[in-house]
């Protein structure tokens, strides 16, 4: 039996369900039962009947599904699957900085830890945060964390002056202006879409700016066009699946490596053989603790009604 039909088996006997963003690579995200962007994977967790969520993603994807499911099983294949923007908001840090102004309302992007989530009074994902904002009075004051450049994206669509927490994604981060334009002399004809986790000036050369979900149902109303891509690259899988004619480029980085192409080393820790084996052994699997998971299960359930 090959590694794939293995997968397959082990599923159905443990009556389990493999989640995967789109940063997975190709070969997971082909055997999942659903792919999708952060919001999509929240509001699959929420819903499913499984057993044990296998989560192919990261960390804080993981421990938003044991958040909604603390009575399943939540395996994820390499606990070392962690996220730069997660990291950059420490929840001792946190807690200092929200002190400091306590007539704010804090809303937290979905990429950080669950103790921080647990300081939180509403999540949010890419995919919602513009309306998530905007379901607050205009002159409410609000803490935005822990991406500044999703942040300052909001603020200029929303016209608010939201506090902003000072992270940010690597991978996001690593695109490079000077090459992208030159890559658009080359391709006049491309559309450019981004993911708002990237820099301001990358978003401000942006035809369709929104979360991995929201870039590929832009590119499904452009069958046949050239698109030039600011996000992780494995985005591109799923997209072309959805328009095999269109032509997808994925944005240059700052630094020459051999694909000129952006990858999440933290996504891609997960490979097929170690999504076999978590769901073989029935581990790694991930934990949060009871006060901070009910604590934490308020703003996330908050966003779901929203959304
Ligand atoms: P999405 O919400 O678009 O899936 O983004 C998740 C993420 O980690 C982007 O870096
Ligand atoms: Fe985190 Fe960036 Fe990787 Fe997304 S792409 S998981 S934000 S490090």
């Amino acid at each position: 039996m090959n590694i794939t039909e293995a997968i397959k088996k082990l599923k159905k006997e443990k009556n389990a369900v493999i989640l995967a963003h789109y940063y997975q690579y190709p070969e997971i995200q082909d055997i999942a039962d659903y792919v999708g962007d952060s919001l999509g994977l929240s509001q699959m967790a929420a819903e499913t009947d499984a057993d044990i969520i296998v989560f192919a993603g990261v960390h804080f994807m993981a421990e938003t599904a044991k958040i909604l499911n603390p009575e399943k099983k939540v395996l994820l294949p390499d606990l070392t699957a962690g996220c730069s923007l997660a990291d950059s908001c420490p929840p001792e840090k946190f807690k200092e900085f929200i002190d400091a102004y306590p007539d704010h309302t804090v809303i937290t992007y979905v990429n950080c830890s669950a103790e921080v989530k647990a300081m939180t009074d509403i999540v949010c994902t890419s995919g919602n945060a513009l309306k998530i904002v905007e379901s607050l009075p205009k002159d409410e004051p609000i803490i935005f964390a822990p991406d500044k450049n999703l942040g300052q994206y909001v603020n200029k669509e929303t016209g608010r002056n939201m506090l902003l927490w000072d992270g940010s994604c690597v991978v996001h981060e690593a695109f490079s202006l000077e090459k992208l334009l030159d890559l658009f002399k080359q391709h006049p004809d491309a559309l450019i879409i981004a993911h708002p986790e990237s820099e301001e000036h990358i978003l401000k050369t942006a035809n369709y700016i929104g979360s991995t979900a929201g870039m590929i149902n832009f590119v499904k109303k452009y069958p046949n066009k050239k698109f030039i891509v600011a996000t992780e690259v494995g985005l591109l899988h799923k997209m072309q699946q959805a328009v095999p004619k269109a032509e997808l480029i994925p944005a240059p980085t700052k630094e020459d490596n051999t694909c000129a192409c952006s990858e999440c080393a933290y996504m891609k820790v997960n490979t097929l053989q170690k999504l076999h084996d978590c769901l073989l052994n029935e581990s790694p699997e991930v934990n949060v603790l009871k006060e901070t998971r009910e604590k934490a299960l308020v703003p996330i359930q908050r966003m779901l009604d929203l959304s």
